[in-house]
């Protein structure tokens, strides 16, 4: 008879049955053998404080045992009101408005309807198109796929999905051929500036980015004066700024905002991942008062609203983080500990002829994996090295979070490593040491396969 586990969907690695998690403690997971591994990655850079951490469960039990959901329809409630609160406080950046969803995916759709009303609520109702850029990810729902620069992913959907203007990603390490890396800022705003005149401003809604690329590059931060220019023409032409901070905020980056590192403020923002921790699925997209106002003048509120939106659990779970992470300085420790963990890693990987970058900001970095330094050359997306590096990892008691397509959506391998925010320096030099055994093991079958 079948395993009842085959029902699951997502259960096989490498042919073999996944093990079943039992437990955490702090940077650890457990599984149903007793393994212990360090959590590299946090999941996808999720559980910003780890596991089976006692204050943030009690909050959330003692949120259960009073009420599990006042449905936001009828009623506010003590934590979405001071959840929101936090959020706007730490955001900053002239965040003044909050719209509580379950994820990252709806987080991205409501910031699309966000934009789509705004412009509606100001007569510019044929402001429906959206500019994203190529090496993203904005989610899986067909909104956010259509924004995703990810052509493996969107493949299946492809005929589905929305028209979208992608742009070049704004990768130092991987320039646009022949535009020099003191070039890359104005070449970009250059193109960008190029597509609205082709487009018509007139038609534009607004520009989606990851203000620190996630999965779909590999923790790549744009060079600096990007995000500027990038303003400067959003403002310019009245496209909407929407930074997709899912991944790279809540402080991972070492400012509780990732874009408040460039110094720019958006229109509307979106978060999610690190804002329960992975303690209830939680996210939310934050506006200004001027685009909350345009709308709310005119439609009263925003038309996008979700069964959950605002479950009063999940906002008791995403207030009991937000006060660790305040309380207990975290923002300012993945700034700090975040130097640590790129010393470790240059020491570690700086002179090894398959890594050609390392790279990120924060808890929030990665190494790029090629067959060659010099001209940056992939392995082959056939010997499937992410998948290799994945499992000797996790053979090795570590997760971490490698992904392909680093080049072109299809070519190219990169290792994330994405902490908890709580991971002590001896454990930062460890998970470090593993990955490079990991590394070492992965590339040298691929090479050995490739030969
Ligand atoms: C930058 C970014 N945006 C959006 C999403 C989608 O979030 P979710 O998977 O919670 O729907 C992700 C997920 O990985 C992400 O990394």
């Amino acid at each position: 008879m079948d395993d009842p586990g085959h029902r699951w969907l997502n259960q096989h690695r490498s042919g073999q049955r996944l093990p079943q998690a039992v437990g955490g403690e702090g940077v650890h997971v457990i599984d149903e053998a007793g393994r212990r591994y360090l959590d590299g990655s946090s999941g996808p850079a999720l559980f910003c404080l780890g596991h089976g951490h006692r204050e943030v469960i009690e909050a959330i039990k003692a949120q259960y045992d009073r009420l599990a959901f006042g449905y936001s329809a009828d009623f506010t409630s003590a934590p979405i009101d001071a959840l929101a609160e936090a959020l706007v406080e730490q955001a900053g950046g002239g965040m003044s408005r909050v719209s509580f969803v379950s994820g990252g995916s709806e987080a991205t759709e409501t910031a699309i309807k966000i934009a789509l009303q705004y412009h509606l609520a100001r007569g510019h109702s044929g402001r429906t198109h959206f500019f994203a850029r190529r090496q993203s990810w904005h989610g899986y729902t067909m909104g956010a796929l259509s924004l995703s620069g990810h052509p493996a992913r969107r493949r299946p959907y492809v005929g589905a999905l929305m028209p979208v203007t992608h742009l070049s990603p704004a990768n130092a390490y991987r320039p646009p051929d022949g535009v020099a890396p003191d070039d890359l800022v104005d070449h970009l705003a250059a193109e960008f500036e190029r597509e609205i005149h082709r487009v018509g401003a007139e038609r534009i809604a607004a520009f989606f980015f990851e203000p620190v690329v996630g999965a779909a590059g590999g923790a790549v931060p744009a060079p600096d004066g990007y995000a500027r220019r990038m303003r400067e023409l959003c403002t310019r032409y009245g496209i909407l700024m929407v930074a997709d901070e899912v991944m790279c905020g809540v402080g991972r980056c070492g400012t509780w905002r990732a874009l408040a590192h460039d110094g720019v403020a958006p229109d509307v923002m979106v978060t999610a991942k690190g804002l329960a921790g992975g303690y209830a699925p939680l996210g939310a997209a934050l506006m200004t008062e001027t685009v909350y106002r345009t709308i709310a003048d005119t439609f009263g509120t925003i038309a996008s609203v979700h069964t959950y939106s605002g479950h009063t659990a999940a906002c008791a779970a995403g207030l009991a983080v937000q006060n660790v992470i305040r309380r207990d300085g975290l923002v300012a420790k993945c700034r700090d500990d975040g130097a640590y963990l790129m010393t470790a890693l240059n020491q570690t990987f700086g002179q090894n002829p398959h890594v050609g970058d390392i790279r990120g900001r924060g808890f929030f970095v990665a190494v790029e994996l090629v067959r060659d330094r010099e001209s940056k050359t992939p392995f082959d997306a056939g010997l499937g090295l992410y998948k290799r590096v994945k499992d000797e990892a996790f053979a090795r008691g570590l997760l971490c979070y490698p992904s392909p397509g680093t080049v072109d959506g299809m070519s190219g391998d990169h290792v994330i490593l994405a902490p908890p925010y709580i991971i002590s320096r001896a454990e930062i030099d460890r998970m470090v040491e593993v990955l490079g055994q990991a590394v070492d093991a992965a590339v040298a079958s691929a090479l050995k396969d490739a030969s």
